[in-house]
């Protein structure tokens, strides 16, 4: 109801799906929420914004597009010598949050097939960046860190992700969204494929650099190694040179100059970091890292 009130007030040529739940180990504590949200949630905003577009005249209908966000993680786990993830690969996702995740995608794609619905799909690969909500390794391991506070490795710390910064991927959907074709997958990823120890150990010695701790020991004397997240996928890796190839779009960052202006973003918004680790969120950390030293 207020989605068709929206649509019918505001007119858009385009709708992005970026709504998600999206973190693995909140789906695998509760996987109600992500096929809420994620499934039921999409097929929801699929049937109004398809009445909303039915509605408009030709052209409109014809230039109008529904540009649907989706993650790597629906492809599911590679082996080390793998080639990386195209637009081809089945989808085999692994835990609820990816199974959510590719049950989303299918009805994109039956929108598209069933009621002639103009879409996109990007199936993006780990972001990071300013503003991200430190349930995730990267901003976790920065506020961690800053706070004295053991720094979390699942099992060996040898899962390989490949890494975006959330600018660039911005950058990507506007493209898809300006020049993609209709009904295509865009995978987009950062040429970042990265063990996560080594992450850690990037985000350590940046700090060592760019606020080392007054007693002179290196943040990482603060790793510690902890219990695997279930059915850890052991590695994601992306090929996004379709994307390159038929729309000319690049990352602008690597991850060295994307992880710097990360670190320095946390170090220079203290506010920002205290104000979102309210009760709810002290709430997760201890649900989730309970047995953590
Ligand atoms: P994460 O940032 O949670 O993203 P996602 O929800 O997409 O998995 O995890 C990225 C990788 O880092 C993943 O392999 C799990 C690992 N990880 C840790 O080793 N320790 C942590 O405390 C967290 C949150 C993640």
């Amino acid at each position: 109801m207020l989605l068709a009130q929206l649509l019918a007030q505001y007119q858009p040529q385009a709708v992005l799906n970026f709504a998600a739940e999206s973190h693995v180990d909140r789906s695998i504590h509760g996987p109600e929420d992500f096929i809420q949200t994620n499934v039921v949630g999409t097929m929801r905003l699929l049937q109004s914004v398809r009445a909303y577009w039915q509605g408009q005249d030709e052209a409109a209908r014809a230039a109008f597009r529904f540009l649907h966000v989706s993650t790597d993680e629906v492809y599911g786990s590679l082996s080390p010598t793998d080639p990386a993830f195209t637009e081809h690969n089945k989808l085999e996702p692994n835990s609820p949050y990816s199974a959510s995740k590719a049950a989303s995608d299918h009805l994109v794609r039956a929108w598209h097939h069933t009621y002639g619905l103009p879409v996109l799909t990007t199936n993006c690969s780990n972001n990071y960046g300013p503003l991200h909500f430190p349930e995730k390794l990267i901003p976790l391991l920065i506020v961690n860190a800053l706070a004295g506070k053991p720094l979390p490795a699942y099992g060996d710390g040898l899962q390989v992700c490949d890494w975006l910064y959330a600018k660039d991927h911005c950058s990507a959907i506007r493209r898809v969204l300006a020049s993609g074709r209709v009904g295509e997958l865009y995978n987009v990823g950062g040429w970042n494929e990265k063990p996560n120890i080594e992450i850690v150990h990037t985000v350590c010695a940046l700090l060592d650099e760019m606020r080392p701790k007054a007693d002179g020991t290196p943040y990482q004397s603060q790793i510690t190694y902890v219990t695997d997240r279930p059915g850890h996928d052991r590695r994601y890796a992306i090929d996004a040179s379709k994307i390159e190839r038929e729309l000319g779009w690049k990352p602008a960052e690597t991850f060295e100059t994307g992880i710097r202006k990360t670190v320095q973003w946390y170090l220079d918004n203290p506010d920002w970091v205290a104000h979102v680790q309210s009760g709810a969120y002290r709430d997760w950390v201890q649900t989730q890292y309970a047995d953590t030293p």
